[in-house]
């Protein structure tokens, strides 16, 4: 059973998230090289001199991931930065990612200042989970222990009984199932489902996907296979069945450049948002990754997985929120306090079983 809320990605979210088209708009042409010298000088000037710290996706341009390194700061996947910025002793966090992300920093923080270079920068779950066509969804199925995916609305954590991102929610729903719970999963209707299969939880399901991870093609994966043998092919859970059926190992982001670093394979073909590659190939230097197909019928099409909105992220924006305090991350108390108590219990759990670290590789028993 699934719950259908159709969001149309040409209009802007309540909070201002930004449609697919605007998004790509807003994203900064590549800068003249003395140019971008000149600004990631002054922010790492600007962040020692606010008490800042850079907190990066690996979904973001690889000049910000390597300032996040070379300052002290962090590239991650969500789960590690959440827990890096509650952790990191200054006082301001600069998120360079997608707004869920900067509002679970603050609940987890309340005390320090969360900072984006853009307060759009959102998420097609984000968007396709409504808090009040949630909580109604929530509301009838009050039996039910409510699980919500990390790329949610600080309004719909506060929904729920638990958090989980991508590297932990396979070992937390099974917890869960032993339990004798049943489930309400929202919003990633990929991810949820190859849960479902995993585990056998009774799960019922909001019907959201990632806009990038649902393009990968099963077909056209399958003949990129044949063109590479050896290769070994890695899935983001956020992919469509069919996709996750050709895996040698489904996992979250971390999971699969684990794979890459510690995997005995030369090739790996990969199906997550390319920005990604960027510290797979700086990690794996003698690997080579080759892009899942996105579209066409041809097993040599090339991907165009990115994510507009982590894409939203520039040089210059970093700077602007740094020196004029702009983007900041705001989220009003009672919302904050309730959605904390669902992070919390995740990162408990995570911390005590060891589910998310860098070695939860996530077999998939399912491949083809
Ligand atoms: P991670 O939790 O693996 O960082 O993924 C977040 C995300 O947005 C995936 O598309
Ligand atoms: Fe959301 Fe997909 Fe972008 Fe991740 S890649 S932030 S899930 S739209």
């Amino acid at each position: 059973m699934s719950m259908t809320h159709h969001f149309d990605y040409t209009l802007q979210n309540a909070q201002g998230g930004t449609c697919i088209a605007q998004a790509w708009a807003k994203v900064e042409p590549p800068l003249p090289a003395s140019e971008k010298y000149r600004i990631q000088q002054s922010i790492k000037q600007a962040l020692a001199a606010k008490n800042a710290v850079l907190i990066a996706h690996y979904y973001v341009d690889g000049d910000i991931q390597d300032l996040a390194i070379e300052t002290g700061g962090c590239v991650a996947d969500s789960l590690e930065m959440a827990r890096f910025g509650r952790d990191h002793r200054a006082d301001n966090l600069i998120v360079a990612g997608v707004r869920f992300m900067g509002e679970t920093a603050k609940i987890l923080s309340p005390e320090k200042r969360i900072f984006m270079p853009d307060l759009e920068a959102t998420c097609s779950l984000d968007l396709g989970c409504p808090a009040e066509a949630f909580s109604a969804f929530c509301d009838s199925h009050p039996d039910r222990t409510v699980v919500v995916y990390a790329n949610t609305s600080a309004a719909v954590k506060a929904r729920a009984d638990w958090m989980v991102t991508s590297a932990c929610a396979l070992a937390i729903v099974s917890h869960l199932k032993d339990q004798g719970k049943k489930i309400l999963w929202a919003p990633d209707r990929h991810l949820g489902r190859y849960i479902q299969d995993q585990t056998g939880a009774d799960m019922i399901m909001w019907n959201g996907d990632c806009i990038v991870h649902n393009e990968f093609k099963g077909e056209e994966l399958s003949m990129l296979k044949r063109l590479h043998p050896g290769a070994q092919v890695l899935v983001h859970p956020e992919s469509p069945e069919s996709v996750v059926a050709h895996a040698d190992l489904v996992g979250s982001t971390s999971a699969l450049l684990n794979a890459v670093i510690h995997g005995d394979a030369t090739q790996y073909i990969v199906a997550t948002d390319k920005g990604l590659f960027h510290r797979m190939q700086q990690l794996a230097p003698s690997k080579q990754i080759i892009e899942a197909p996105t579209a066409g019928e041809s097993a040599t099409c090339k991907s165009c997985a990115h994510c507009p909105w982590m894409a939203m992220n520039s040089l210059n924006g970093l700077l602007h929120c740094l020196e004029n305090q702009t983007g900041e991350i705001l989220v009003p108390a009672s919302i904050r306090e309730q959605a904390y108590r669902c992070i919390d219990r995740m990162l408990s759990f995570s911390r005590q079983t060891g589910a998310g670290t860098a070695h939860g590789l996530v077999p998939n028993l399912g491949a083809a």
